[in-house]
């Protein structure tokens, strides 16, 4: 069997590492992949938004499933064109991942479905977000439109934020002209967030284990966001039952019902982003893919074949499906590169990955590149993800960091205290 992963980051690379692992033994292509997945097959230089060039190779190749990792193809429309070529491809049609390419219509359809989120509004001009923002006062939260790599938000402590960043998202357009022709303005949800994944096959739904991310570039959630600076799997103890009630009933059971109504029914994964509240679970943002580094997690974890799943959400066969999940805790530490998500140098050469796999961690590659003396240089602002699991959250921190302790580049930045609110909770090991 042939499957080509889309896709480059350390999700992409731990997708590829996971099915790798079927026992029905699959061929693996990469596109465009790193210098981890080219360990795991066959690199395609072919970029994970250029459908044509991906369309041409997996019919080349007769490619059995394609899985897209990152959302992008899938806002372009991959699953439809492969869909109409006959090839299979796991991932949401581009009418379902419109639920991510805009903000504006995913908060217009979580309105329409009645599902708990942030009271918002919509602006597009300027001068009416600044009077909004007179009017309301902070602490509020700006979001630009359209899809801005996580950096599009802002939570403004206070009026003056808020209206600096509509500056910068509608006039300065910092994250393009189409991101920054609508901004959505919403109310500061209190609480802990957590990162709910469901595998879709249109109807139903199967929930995997929960997970953190950590999305402030430093220590003690200060900075700014990120993509993802560590992850940890599972979460227990945060949701209460009444929680875990209201997130099926009230989230996701109408999330899918709503898409299935409006004609788009969601295959693939679906991300919830929620702010656990006092009253109750909130979507803060769906994604129609998994998140990284929370993905990285979960696979350390999941027992069952992934590619059997994948393929059942693409047949309509998850209702008679279930996850085993490994009852190890799993970390995920995200090391990038100095002064992401700003600027950054590349090119730096980076040593210590196999004694840091040594140690028991698991190195998955996001932005690492082979330069033209064969050396494994730095290319990304996340640079790679050092993992661990083991039973207890205290071991798979210990090994986790030694890995990162292990490995160097110049500049290399990571947060030291991934997991650690985990420890303060009940039912934490
Ligand atoms: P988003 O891209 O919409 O997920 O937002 C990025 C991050 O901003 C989220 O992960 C939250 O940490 C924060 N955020 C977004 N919306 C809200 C909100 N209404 N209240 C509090 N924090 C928020
Ligand atoms: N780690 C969050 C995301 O992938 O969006």
């Amino acid at each position: 069997m042939k499957i080509l992963v889309i896709g480059s980051g350390g999700r992409e690379h731990a997708l590829a590492w996971k099915l790798k692992s079927s026992p029905r033994t699959p061929e693996l292509f990469i596109a465009p992949g790193n210098p981890g997945t080219a360990t795991l097959g066959t690199n395609v230089p072919v970029k994970a938004d250029d459908i044509d060039g991906l369309l041409r190779f997996a019919l080349e190749q007769a490619i059995d499933l394609t899985v897209v990792g990152p959302e992008v193809p899938l806002t372009l429309g991959i699953v439809d064109a492969f869909k109409e070529r006959g090839l299979r491809c796991w991932g949401p049609s581009k009418a379902a991942a419109k639920l991510e390419g805009s903000k504006v219509e995913m908060k217009e359809f979580l309105r329409r479905h009645n599902i708990p989120t942030a009271a918002f509004k919509v602006f597009n001009k300027p001068a009416e977000a600044h009077a909004y923002i007179d009017e309301a006062g902070g602490p509020l939260v700006v979001k630009s439109d359209g899809l801005a790599a996580g950096k599009g938000v802002t939570v403004a402590k206070d009026a003056a934020e808020a209206h600096d960043a509509v500056e910068r998202i509608m006039v300065k357009h910092e994250f393009g002209k189409a991101a920054g022709a609508q901004v959505v303005i919403e109310e500061v949800l209190r609480g802990e967030e957590v990162s709910v994944f469901a595998l879709c096959d249109g109807h139903n739904a199967v929930l995997l284990d929960y997970a953190q991310d950590h999305k402030q570039v430093n220590d003690g959630d200060e900075g700014p966001n990120t993509g993802g600076m560590g992850a940890f799997s599972p979460v227990p103890g945060l949701l209460k039952p009444r929680d875990e009630d209201e997130l099926v009933r009230r989230i996701v059971v109408p999330t899918m019902s709503g898409l299935v109504k409006e004609g788009r029914p969601y295959v693939g994964v679906l991300f919830l982003g929620l702010m656990i509240t006092d009253g109750g679970p909130k979507v803060i943002e769906y994604n129609v893919r998994f998140g990284d580094p929370e993905c990285q997690t979960l696979l350390m974890r999941l027992d069952s074949d992934l590619l059997d799943l994948l393929e059942a959400c693409i047949d309509g066969t998850l209702e008679s499906r279930s996850c085993d999940w490994h009852r190890d805790i799993a970390v995920c530490v995200t090391m990038a590169s100095g002064g992401y998500p700003g600027s950054y140098a590349s090119d730096l050469p980076i040593t210590g990955i196999e004694a840091a796999e040594r140690l028991g961690a698991t190195v998955f590659h996001a932005g690492t590149r082979t330069d033209k003396q064969g050396r494994l240089v730095t290319a990304g602002g996340r640079v790679l993800s050092v993992c661990a699991r083991a039973p207890s959250l205290a071991e798979a921190r210990r090994i986790a960091y030694a890995g990162c302790d292990a490995i160097s580049f110049t500049g290399k930045h990571l947060r030291r205290d991934i997991g650690e609110r985990a420890k303060a909770r009940k039912g934490g090991r």
